[in-house]
């Protein structure tokens, strides 16, 4: 277990985030510009907070952002930050579309931070990821908007190169990212789609 503290880990109690990763997204957000004012934004595995309440900063009073997790997070947005709606659903069941599109029928940025429960088998680790990150391109197929942005955490092993071309079948420009608070031991990578060119056919 890890016990030393790192920057990031006292940056995010210094600016008040429930988490560190929160620097996962900024750094990439301040590089790439692919949250904008006024967006609709769908976090996936939102859980504790970190990423909807900085989203719900950047796209302000205009916008929305909707935090979806297996846990149940409950954060108020900051003062000038869009209101941040906490669903408590497994991205895997079905359910989810029906519950998201009573909210809002799609979004401008579908973001991913989710993670599997890890074994400590890397094979096994990495095809939970594989099946959570497919998962997010379905429902990027679904919900977003029609040159809509999207950024998912994945972790690397054999099957990931084919997953970064299943992102450039939906996205016009597609980059691997690979933040500098994102631990160097990690497999972890993090994949951004810009404009998105609409859902695959058949
Ligand atoms: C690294 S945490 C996210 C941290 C978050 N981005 C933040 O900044 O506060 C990963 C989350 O993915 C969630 N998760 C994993 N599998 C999921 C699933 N099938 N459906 C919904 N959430 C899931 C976990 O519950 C966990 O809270």
């Amino acid at each position: 277990m890890r016990t030393v503290k790192d920057y990031y880990y006292k940056k995010a109690k210094k600016d008040k985030y429930p988490a560190r990763s929160v620097y996962k997204l900024e750094e990439a957000l301040n590089k790439h510009k692919f949250i904008k004012r006024g967006d609709s934004v769908l976090d996936l595995g939102c859980f504790p907070g970190s990423w909807s309440l900085y989203a719900s900063e950047i796209v302000g009073e205009k916008g929305i952002v909707v935090g979806v997790d297996l846990q149940a997070a409950e954060n108020s947005p900051r003062a000038g930050g869009a209101e941040i709606i906490w669903m408590q659903q497994d991205i895997m069941e079905e359910e989810l579309i029906t519950r998201v599109r009573k909210i809002r029928p799609a979004f401008r940025v579908l973001i991913s931070d989710m993670a599997p429960r890890t074994s400590g088998n890397k094979w096994a680790d990495h095809q939970r990821s594989m099946r959570l990150v497919r998962q997010t391109l379905l429902l990027a197929e679904e919900l977003l908007l029609p040159k809509g942005n999207y950024y998912c955490k994945a972790f690397q092993g054999e099957d990931f190169p084919a997953f970064v071309e299943e992102v450039k079948q939906l996205f016009k420009k597609v980059k691997v990212v690979k933040p500098k608070s994102s631990r160097v031991e990690s497999r972890e990578v993090f994949v951004l789609g810009m404009e998105f060119k609409g859902a695959r056919k058949g």
